[in-house]
């Protein structure tokens, strides 16, 4: 019988590594591993949320995704073929236009010297999307999907005449013009003033449910993973510690890291934060030879074998995991 409702694996990661060489010499203790064995799915129409604190491995992740660099082990799987035979098959160009990249600084990824037009037009006829005669047509399309409004005067400026939450929207349409299957989204909203986060938020889950197109949202913020992703996975040092379903890392978190960036969320109707005590240990720097839980260092709960492995992939409930010695 046909299973209904299984939702469409677009992009797959299975035991994703990656080593970045420290000084010159090339023994093994010369690397470190800043993304240590992480895997998961990502289905069509969904975000999956990736949240850590800086220098987890979330960028470093969506880097490689992107080819930006290569992998050191591991698997990438990309609409049911591993990644070097897609590129094989279909070439770069076309990975690199259904895999799309969303920075942090939207006006640190637009050009000063062109204007919004330009930065639209400019992949619809590199992707060959369109021809000359419709592309401004298209132009003005996309800047009215990402919400830019009048079009015709938006397209006109120029990247500093735009508030920097408009600049992140007209990233968006810049992704979103050569029909992207799957967003790599780096921290989108971080760099926005407060008050106009919610809108990108929004625009990206309208993105997400109207258009199909599947999110990973990369963010050091848990509440926002919570509020747009269907799906969440917190990395501690390069590895996943725990994920699933967002509603139950959310609601109830497992791992003690995950509850202490919890712990951090500000709660409406509650004055200032209520922290809980993690140890002051050190955030280790991994290598490829490191042992124990990542967290041990600074875990209120470790015991001895937390030092010596790295805990197994455990299954708490459906569509909840996590990695701790101590459950
Ligand atoms: N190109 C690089 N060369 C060497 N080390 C790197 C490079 N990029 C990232 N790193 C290291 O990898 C770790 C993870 O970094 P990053 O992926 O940027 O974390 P995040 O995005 O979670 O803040 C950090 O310790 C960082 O210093
Ligand atoms: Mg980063």
């Amino acid at each position: 019988m046909e299973k209904l409702n299984t939702p469409e694996v677009v992009l797959s990661v299975n035991h994703l590594v990656k080593d970045f060489p420290v000084g010159q010499s090339t023994s093994k203790n010369s690397y470190m591993r800043a993304v240590n064995d992480v895997s998961f799915d990502l289905c069509k129409g969904e975000a999956l949320a990736i949240v850590g604190e800086s220098g987890s491995g979330k960028s470093t992740g969506a880097r490689v995704l992107t080819r930006i660099y290569d992998k050191t082990d591991g698997e990438i799987i990309f609409k049911g073929k591993p990644l070097d035979e897609f590129i094989k098959d279909n070439g770069t160009l076309e990975y690199a236009r259904q895999v799309q990249m969303i920075f942090q600084d939207p006006f640190g990824s637009l050009n000063p010297v062109h204007s919004i037009y330009h930065h639209i037009a400019r992949p619809l006829l590199i992707h060959k999307r369109t021809d000359k005669s419709n592309v401004e047509k298209m132009v003005l399309e996309l800047l009215e999907l990402v919400g830019l409004f009048p079009a015709v005067e938006t397209s006109q400026k120029f990247p500093h005449e735009l508030s920097g939450g408009q600049r992140q929207r007209v990233a968006i349409a810049r992704a979103l013009a050569v029909d992207p299957e799957v967003i790599l989204a780096d921290e989108p909203i971080s760099m926005l003033d407060v008050s106009v986060r919610l809108g990108i938020l929004n625009l990206m889950a309208d993105l997400k449910d109207k258009h199909g197109i599947s999110f990973m949202y990369i963010t050091h913020d848990i509440a926002t993973a919570r509020y747009f992703a269907e799906k969440t996975a917190v990395m501690y040092v390069g590895h996943m510690v725990e994920w699933g379903n967002s509603d139950k890392v959310t609601q109830t978190p497992q791992h003690p890291y995950t509850k202490l960036l919890l712990s951090a969320v500000p709660e409406a109707g509650k004055s200032g934060r209520r922290e809980l005590g993690a140890k002051k240990g050190e955030i280790p720097m991994w290598r490829p030879d490191t042992k124990g839980c990542p967290f041990a260092a600074r875990c209120p709960n470790a015991i001895d074998i937390c030092n010596d492995s790295f805990p197994a992939v455990n299954q708490i409930a459906e569509d909840h995991f996590i990695r701790c010695h101590n459950i």
